[in-house]
């Protein structure tokens, strides 16, 4: 018997993506961005994005149908975001998936978009172990989080102030770089000293397992300001490779002190700036000295995707949950398991 085919549908920021998962099979992933929209407020403006999400959701389900080769008939249930995210974003990905289900007849399984990052790691690397521990880090979220049994999240730790890829979007605006910032520092500080400045670490030596991104953030700026006052050059490159260093830095000590506290010797990062490329190499060089198994998946999976909330819905499929057609969006969903 061949494994349930589910679609995922993920709208809870400013991409509208669609998965489609045959049992732990990635058959297509697809993204309609509203990225460029949003750039020019220099931030994501939720409107657009509801607005984004209504005119893309359709053609990119279809898209995915297509690239997959099989068609809706052959969808046996539908995976959604429900939150955490943007009221109206995730409303129209509700919407749709409610719409969906209710038309071909099947269930719909309502996702955690936090769970989901987890999750998709599970395509390329295979079942996660019994108890993980897993790093978040995105434009909205920067956590900490205990994984008990693929989908159980406990939160261990948290950004009291920006999220990690907040506080880059806010350094490469004072840079001068595009938004979303991100890829652009990444991009940047390869030709930079990461040891250049010795910018804060924000809450590194508290002993908590919680972060603070904005009084680097504000060092930052301060120190660029500082230059410009000056009237002298702004070294991009050593701005952009230490700023990024010191949040690196931070992320992976807390991420490894959590691996140790919790007995756990496997370490999942998601999020896109899980992408970043001196996130990848740290965290993979210093688990290593520590034990620790880090598991990252490729660059396109870490950034919000259709294929995680797919992947989540087929695994939550197979232990048999099933939300039904009341489930509602939750811009403010906690970490109650299953979802
Ligand atoms: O997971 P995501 O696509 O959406 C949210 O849920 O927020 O993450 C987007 C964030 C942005 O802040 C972006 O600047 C950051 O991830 N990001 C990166 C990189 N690629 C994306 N940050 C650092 N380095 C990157 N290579
Ligand atoms: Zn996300």
């Amino acid at each position: 018997m061949t494994e349930p085919l589910v679609l995922g549908i993920e709208t809870s920021c400013d991409e509208t993506g669609v998965g489609l998962v045959r049992g732990t099979t990635l058959l297509a992933d697809v993204i309609a961005s509203s990225v460029d929209e949003h750039a020019r407020y220099g931030g994501v403006v939720p409107e657009v994005a509801s607005r984004a999400h209504l005119d893309a959701l359709v053609p990119t389900v279809d898209l995915a149908l297509e690239r997959a080769g099989v068609s809706l008939r052959d969808v046996d249930a539908v995976a959604v975001t429900v939150g955490p995210g943007l009221a109206g974003a995730l409303l129209v990905g509700v919407a749709a998936a409610k719409s969906y289900a209710l038309s071909l007849g099947i269930p719909l399984i309502g996702v955690n978009h936090l769970a989901a990052h987890v999750a998709v790691d599970t395509v390329e690397h295979g079942p996660l172990p019994q108890r993980c521990v897993a790093l978040l880090v995105s434009g909205g979220h920067s956590s900490l989080l205990l994984v008990e049994d693929g989908a159980e999240l406990t939160g261990l730790g948290a950004t009291v102030d920006d999220a990690a890829g907040e506080a880059f979007d806010k350094v490469a605006r004072v840079l001068g770089l595009p938004f979303p910032g991100g890829p652009h520092i990444d991009r940047v500080a390869t030709d930079g000293d990461p040891a250049a400045i010795a910018f804060p670490r924000g809450k590194a030596g508290d002993g908590s397992l919680d972060f603070s991104f904005s009084g680097l953030k504000t060092a930052v700026a301060r120190w660029v300001e500082a230059r410009e006052r000056a009237g002298e050059a702004v070294p991009v490159a050593a701005v952009a490779a230490s700023f990024q260093e010191a949040v690196v830095d931070v992320l992976v000590a807390k991420a490894l002190t959590a691996c140790a506290r919790h007995d756990a010797d496997v370490l999942v990062i998601g999020g896109g700036v899980a992408a970043n490329s001196r996130l990848r190499a740290v965290a993979t060089e210093r688990a290593a000295r520590a034990g620790v198994v880090v598991r990252i998946p490729r660059p396109g999976l870490c950034t919000d995707n259709g294929a995680m909330v797919a992947t989540l819905g087929a695994d939550l499929l197979a232990r048999g949950v099933r939300t039904g057609l009341e489930v509602s969006a939750d811009p403010s969903l906690a970490l109650v398991p299953p979802i």
